[in-house]
């Protein structure tokens, strides 16, 4: 039941239309003012009278029934308070026939909608730095399904430009082929940080000399490009596989080689395409922005082509409702000339490209820098959360089955959970103590709630029939929250902010607790009991489907 439109569709006033009233009624900040309220500031000057007197009449022309039980006029508000025990029913049942799907939708059918997240760079460290466009476009992905979209998650790898070429160089002078195959993405990192500190001249040359062999298809160059990209994928993929992330592409900026031909001279055609100092640009001076470089002097392409040929090539491959790029804000000014010269090429769907942009993550122990090798890698962090995790489950439950396995779901929802939970702009610190509390806004938080509903239902079950009568406050409290899980789904999608649907859970799971803490469930006397459980079995399962969508797994036991 979407109660928004059962009080919209019973609600008359002249001159103000279904959709006016639909769209201003709202969830109040608390409990004692009514489930949901309609304001009536708005509707004074069409209705020439004054608030209070509209909330009024309104609430004097509403009786209640058995889907609302009480309408008040407070303020110029009308507070509506739904019939707890009806809702209660509805509720349960939603949550319990439907399952893992309850809170999808099939807002997206026929949409596609493609998600550039990740994108990690070949033979560079994946670092602190890449956790957020992780975690938050594998959320993304996974609840823009759950929206009944059609997804394509690309990893759009930096993997052109004359770094290989430093890179190559770097390993014939001192590369060792056993050394890489075993040191993987460290050993060839470390050969590229070992080129910049000591590289002459001659190397340089050398080194724009590998690079050029790379474009004319070199065999021996491209072998080992291949070889250094095979080595930085296998490695990353092990990443991915504890993050619970999934790439539907890979075609990273190489793969526009001969893709970015046709756009340049689209531009040259649309006569945007100018020359300053030798430069091919697109000026953006009108629209406050410097200009968008799109070939060198030295007619190399830049980052921007590349991404001018990729846009074009996902709305012809896909044919996209939106494109995402989960890239951090640093590169805003980036995506504004991107999505400013597609406009100015006449491309309609210029308006569906998205930056969602998230802020910087640092470690309280140290700021992390990308330069000279002093780098925070990503694995380390989940390592070192995944430990922690184990040492506290020591701690706490010591005698606990599969405690390995308990940790790494701990550990590893930490890290997502910690990048996620905050609205994504925001500059984060990340702290192991903070992410693996018990008691603070965390994953583990959530998780612990579930080890405790699942033990509550293990003992006393899951009931096939219930009824739901003299609903508590505290019942109450957590139906109204579990009846909100598909809107907290929905609006992450359309905010491409995964942290709603992360803050939903912590919600829930604080409103169970305190259920959970103040009502018996198992030793309940007659019919409570029965709806007690449900109501666990309720949150138990829309806690684990809030976890799923973020990555995170649900131990069964804590
Ligand atoms: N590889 C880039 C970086 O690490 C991010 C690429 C983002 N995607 C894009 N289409 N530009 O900064």
């Amino acid at each position: 039941m979407d109660y928004k439109k059962y009080i919209a569709g019973r609600l008359k006033a002249d001159g103000v239309s279904y959709d006016d009233i639909y769209s201003a009624i709202a969830v109040p900040p608390a409990a004692d003012m009514g489930d949901y309220a309609l304001p009536c500031f708005k509707f004074a000057k069409v209705l020439r009278k004054i608030p209070v007197v509209i909330a009024q009449d309104l609430a004097a022309g509403f009786a209640p029934d058995g889907v609302i039980s009480g309408v008040q006029a407070v303020n110029g508000y009308v507070n509506f308070t739904v019939n707890k025990a009806y809702l209660a029913k509805e509720v349960l049942n939603d949550v319990l026939s439907e399952g893992a799907a309850y809170g999808s939708c099939s807002e997206g059918a026929g949409k596609t909608v493609c998600i550039d997240y990740s994108s990690v760079n070949i033979a560079k460290p994946f670092h602190i730095g890449h956790l957020s466009t992780t975690a938050i476009g594998g959320a993304l992905y996974k609840i823009y399904k759950f929206c009944g979209y059609n997804v394509v998650g690309i990893n759009h790898l930096g993997d052109y430009g004359t770094q290989f070429g430093k890179l190559i160089c770097a390993y014939k002078h001192w590369g060792d082929k056993k050394a890489v195959q075993q040191g993987g993405i460290h050993a060839i990192n470390e050969l590229y940080v070992r080129f910049n500190s000591e590289a002459d001249e001659v190397m340089e040359q050398e080194a724009r000399e590998y690079f050029r062999l790379i474009e004319s298809g070199d065999k021996d160059a491209n072998e080992l490009f291949d070889w250094f990209k095979e080595l930085t994928l296998d490695y990353v993929n092990g990443i991915y596989k504890k993050l619970n992330v999934t790439f539907d592409s890979y075609n990273g900026e190489r793969f526009y080689s001969d893709k970015m031909q046709p756009v340049i001279d689209e531009l040259k055609q649309k006569g945007l395409l100018k020359e300053s100092e030798g430069a091919q640009i697109v000026d953006l001076e009108p629209y406050g922005m410097p200009p968008c470089l799109i070939l060198r002097s030295d007619g190399a392409s830049l980052y921007a082509t590349r991404d001018l040929a990729a846009a074009q090539y996902r709305k012809d491959t896909y044919d996209f409702y939106k494109c995402l790029y989960v890239v951090a804000y640093q590169q805003n000014l980036h995506f504004r000339q991107i999505f400013k010269v597609l406009e100015l090429m006449g491309k309609p769907w210029a308006k569906d490209m998205v930056h969602v942009a998230y802020g910087m993550v640092s470690l309280e122990d140290g700021a992390m820098s990308t330069r000279k090798g002093k780098v925070v890698w990503l694995e380390d962090v989940i390592n070192k959360c995944v430990e922690k995790a184990g040492k506290i489950i020591e701690e706490k439950n010591p005698d606990l089955e599969n405690k390995e396995d308990v940790a790494e779901k701990v550990g590893v929802g930490a890290v997502i959970f910690g990048a996620l939970y905050n609205n994504k702009i925001k500059d984060i610190v990340f702290s192991y103590d903070k992410v693996l509390s018990f008691e603070g806004e965390t994953s583990v938080y959530v998780q612990y709630t579930c080890a405790r509903a699942k033990s509550v239902i293990d003992k006393g079950g899951v009931p096939s029939c219930y009824t739901a009568e003299d609903i508590t406050p505290q019942e109450a409290e957590v139906v109204k929250q579990l009846a909100l899980f598909r809107s907290a789904v929905q609006d992450a999608a359309k905010n491409y902010e995964p942290s709603y649907v992360a803050r939903y859970a912590v919600d829930l799971a604080q409103k169970f607790n305190k259920f959970y803490f103040d009502c018996k469930i198992l030793t309940a006397e007659g019919g409570k009991k029965d709806f007690r459980l449900a109501l666990t079995a309720a949150t138990l399962q829309t806690l684990t489907n809030a976890l799923t969508l973020l990555g995170i797994g649900v131990p069964d036991k804590m």
